[in-house]
């Protein structure tokens, strides 16, 4: 059973497990490292501040009664009727039952709710699976310039949905 659940400040830890796991899983699919995450990088406040960031939907996805999935929506700055996703992870051992479905799904809803009207994102070009699910939900190319990829030349893609479509 897959159920969704919102997070605030106070549920830090549950954020702080997911997120790590996901930096140590799949480094290839974030900006930020596992390592900015650890030892002095990994305090409460930060936690916090991260659960904390106004105007911000964080979910996770608890899996069978175990967290195992998140993504976050976040205003998009100058950009009034957008947000953006960001930091979509499931757990290897829940992938392929539909939790990132009903995840963006979900950050789609709360940001129809919030009166946005698009929603963007940025994907590493080589991540695949990632780009075909964002494919599947309607997502395409914006062409605008993603940020630099840690080989400095290539960018990430920014992809993003009309949520007026219906
Ligand atoms: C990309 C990622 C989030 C997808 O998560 P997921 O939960 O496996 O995604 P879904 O199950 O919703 O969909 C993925 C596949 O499962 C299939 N699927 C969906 N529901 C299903 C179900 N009930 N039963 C079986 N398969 C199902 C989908 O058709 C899809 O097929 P595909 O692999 O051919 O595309 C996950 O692989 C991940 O966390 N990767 C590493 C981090 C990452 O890349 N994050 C994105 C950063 S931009």
């Amino acid at each position: 059973m897959v159920e969704l659940r919102s997070l605030e400040p106070d549920d830090w830890p549950i954020w702080r497990e997911l997120r790590q796991a996901a930096l140590a899983e799949a480094p290839y699919a974030f900006g930020s490292t596992l390592a900015e995450w650890q030892g002095s990088g990994d305090r409460e406040d930060r936690w916090r501040a991260r659960l904390g960031i106004p105007g911000a939907l964080n979910v996770v996805a608890v899996v069978d009664g175990r967290p195992a999935g998140m993504a976050s929506g976040v205003p998009v700055e100058h950009a009034e009727d957008s947000v953006e996703l960001i930091s979509m992870w499931v757990s290897p051992l829940a992938r392929g039952r539909g939790v990132a479905d009903r995840l963006i799904r979900e950050v789609e809803r709360w940001a129809a709710a919030r009166g946005a009207t698009r929603l963007r994102l940025s994907v590493m070009p080589a991540n695949v699976r990632a780009v075909a699910l964002y494919e599947r939900h309607g997502f395409a190319d914006t062409g605008l310039l993603g940020d630099l990829l840690p080989d400095g030349t290539g960018r990430e893609r920014v992809m993003a949905k009309d949520l007026t479509d219906g």
